[in-house]
């Protein structure tokens, strides 16, 4: 039996036609997609779309997120504010395998405007079939856990 996963997705106009793809291509595999916007093309602000989601990563109430904007860059650099959230900007099959193997990341960052909608599919197709091997790579994402406990000033 296949695990039905809740899984969140939001984007900026730069990301809204993928996340509506997206959206439907998790309903396909059978996932429960959280769409969390945007709902349309209209210019937004990306770090209105990647806080919300990654706000309910970070807290637990969601597992896993994707995020979408133009280049995903971005998304990345917001969604990796947040405490427990590790977010892979992935626009190849082979990071989308080890975004997961190795790095356990809970946030799966496309670049809207980079990736083709077929490739975006096998991506989040090879991303949710991957999981963490632990080991070697679970000492490494403690290392990274302890820096959220410091406070780094400029
Ligand atoms: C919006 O034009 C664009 O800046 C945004 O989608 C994203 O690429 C930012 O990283």
């Amino acid at each position: 039996m296949m695990n039905v996963m809740r899984i969140g997705i939001a984007c900026d106009h730069g990301g809204f036609d993928l996340k509506e793809e997206l959206t439907s291509f998790l309903q396909t595999l059978g996932h429960e997609p959280i769409d969390l916007g945007t709902f349309n093309e209209n210019s937004v602000d990306y770090p209105d779309y990647g806080m919300m989601l990654a706000e309910q990563v970070s807290k637990g109430d969601l597992k896993l997120g994707i995020l979408i904007c133009g280049t995903g860059i971005g998304m990345s650099i917001v969604a990796n504010k947040y405490k427990g959230v590790r977010a892979a900007l992935v626009n190849d099959l082979y990071s989308a395998r080890y975004s997961r193997e190795h790095t356990d990341a809970n946030v799966l960052v496309i670049g809207g405007r980079i990736v083709g909608k077929d490739l975006a599919k096998e991506i989040v197709k090879t991303w949710l079939e991957s999981s963490f091997l632990g080991g070697r790579h679970q000492r490494r994402l403690e290392k990274i856990a302890s820096l959220e406990e410091k406070n780094f000033r400029a």
